[in-house]
């Protein structure tokens, strides 16, 4: 790898959902303020980059995923002085600064679209995608038709996701030029890099039937940021591809971008997004080794992420969030965050944070959990499947403590109903019990900082049977061996002798014997 992208190996990084991490200014909405107020706290867990969902002027059709101004910050969240003084705290502690990039849609109350929609030869109508007629029968992400129908000029415009959020049309060059533009602002006020929404919706297949992953994808990307000025910038697309595609957006001479998100491990236990399916959490064990043996042979760096803002947590849907969310969620820390690649944290994980449970549908927001409500309501099971597959599992308040609002906010009432387990569940009481899911993410990270050979060495996978994992990551001075047992009471042998470093369940043990269900840990090799 080049030198330069080496260096994004060392990144740890911390995703905030701005409206659900901290209030600054107790009006039951998080917002910089209050994320500027918990750096110390970030620089504590150990991270040192935050990827920032979008905090651009939005009237929230989709949380800020529908953006109306790319210039300047949600009234909700601040100003643009705030974002300055956010930032330059962060960058005194040394965390970089990852900004959302919604390139696909803008949101129907953006200036561009405002005038586009008015008639047909507005300048800004090329701007976006018309059709006179419906010519297919594309469906929106989030249910319903993708085509929305506009008065004023009796033609219907695309969207592939919420009707408040129109698809760009990225063959105008201007279009371009604007998004290009976006990217050069933010990068002059200081933003490290960008995490890259739905990127591979910017070029549709219209031949092909598909929304995304057209003809056009890599040359755009290309000209977006394989310009000098941001080429050394970190990106991350949220795009999958499959193994010959990775080569192509990832490569280091096609100066697209630096890394994208593997989706596969994500949606194990899944059928659709709102209902189960039986799993094993060797399926998950499978398709990382799969993609730590093929991204470390392309000599590309993978991303480790077992949450985002999208989906239920991990441990509610992989594991055990009950009797052994502790074990669970700290055995996931290992699993993920000691392999090769950049580790994504989502608010909550670093203390353990559940899924929660309502049996009203007035107790969620999202756009995508009301569509999903409102198509199958009559289901016996619907509310069912809403507490499984709703983003707004993971986006309730962060539970700071026991308190009012759990610490998240001094109103009255916090935007959103509070997580269910926020009493039981919280950081306040994680941080001060014996086993503390914060306490063991810190030692991981510290690891990880410490161990060139966690950062920079090689993956080997060590399993040799069901039910566990456990790998090696080597350099010239030592292996760091990490054993993850999953689920069932398991004795594991055949494993190298080492050091042991720190663990989840007895105090003290040794890299061969057997394993309580969910137990993890950790050993040195030296050379
Ligand atoms: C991405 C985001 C999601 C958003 C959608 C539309 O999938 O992660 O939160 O709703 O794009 O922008
Ligand atoms: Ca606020």
């Amino acid at each position: 790898m080049k030198e330069e992208n080496e260096k994004f190996l060392d990144w740890i990084v911390y995703q905030i959902y701005p409206r659900s991490f901290m209030d600054g200014n107790g009006d039951g909405i998080g917002d910089l303020k209050g994320i500027t107020g918990k750096l110390d706290y970030l620089k504590e867990l150990g991270v040192n980059a935050v990827w920032l969902s979008p905090c651009y002027k939005s009237p929230n059709c989709d949380n800020g995923y529908d953006i109306s101004d790319y210039r300047d910050i949600m009234d909700e969240f601040g100003t643009l002085d705030d974002w300055k003084e956010m930032t330059a705290g962060m960058h005194e502690r040394g965390i970089k600064l990852i900004m959302d990039f919604v390139a696909n849609h803008t949101s129907d109350r953006h200036y561009w679209f405002k005038e586009a929609r008015k008639s047909k030869d507005n300048p800004y109508h090329g701007y976006y995608i018309w059709r006179d007629e419906i010519p297919n029968g594309w469906q929106s992400v989030f249910g319903g038709p993708a085509w929305e129908y506009n008065g004023a000029t009796g033609e219907y415009y695309l969207h592939s996701f919420a009707v408040g959020q129109p698809d760009l049309n990225w063959e105008n060059p201007k279009v371009r030029k604007e998004m290009a533009d976006v990217i050069d602002y933010w990068v002059d006020m200081g933003a490290d890099g960008f995490r890259c929404d739905v990127l591979n919706f910017i070029s549709k297949d219209f031949k092909k039937g598909k929304m995304f992953d057209g003809p056009k994808f890599h040359e755009y990307v290309k000209e977006l940021f394989g310009r000098e000025k941001v080429r050394g910038i970190f990106t991350v697309g949220e795009c999958s591809f499959g193994k010959e595609g990775i080569p192509q957006i990832c490569g280091e001479d096609r100066d697209e971008l630096k890394c994208i998100f593997q989706f596969e491990h994500f949606y194990i236990g899944q059928e659709g997004k709102f209902c189960r399916r039986p799993y094993k959490i060797d399926e998950a064990r499978d398709i990382l080794v799969k993609w730590q043996n093929f991204y470390q042979d392309e000599d590309l760096p993978y991303t480790l992420f077992t949450d985002n803002h999208d989906n239920a947590h991990y441990i509610s849907r992989l594991g055990n969030d009950g009797k052994y969310r502790y074990e669970c969620a700290t055995m996931y820390a290992v699993m993920f965050y000691l392999l090769r690649g950049i580790p994504f944290i989502y608010q909550g994980q670093e203390y353990g944070s559940p899924d929660p449970r309502y049996s009203d549908i007035k107790d969620f927001d999202d756009v995508e959990t009301f569509n999903y409500f409102e198509a199958n309501k009559n289901l016996p099971d619907v509310m069912d499947r809403i507490n499984y597959g709703s983003r707004d599992n993971v986006r309730r308040p962060v539970c700071w403590n026991g308190g009012k609002n759990y610490g998240f906010s001094s109103a009255d009432k916090a935007w959103i109903t509070l997580h269910s387990r926020g009493e039981e569940v919280n950081l306040e009481r994680d941080v001060n019990s014996e086993k503390s899911v914060f306490a063991f993410y810190k030692k991981v990270l510290a690891l990880r900082k410490e161990s060139g050979a966690v950062r920079h060495g090689r993956f080997t996978d060590l399993t040799a049977g069901e039910g566990y994992f456990a790998y090696e990551r080597s350099d010239a001075n030592e292996s760091i061996l990490a054993v993850c047992n999953f689920e069932n009471p398991k004795s594991i042998e055949g494993l190298p002798c080492g050091e042991y470093l720190f663990g989840n369940g007895a105090k003290r043990r040794d890299s061969n014997g057997s394993y309580a269900p969910y137990e993890t840990a950790v050993f040195r090799i030296k050379r």
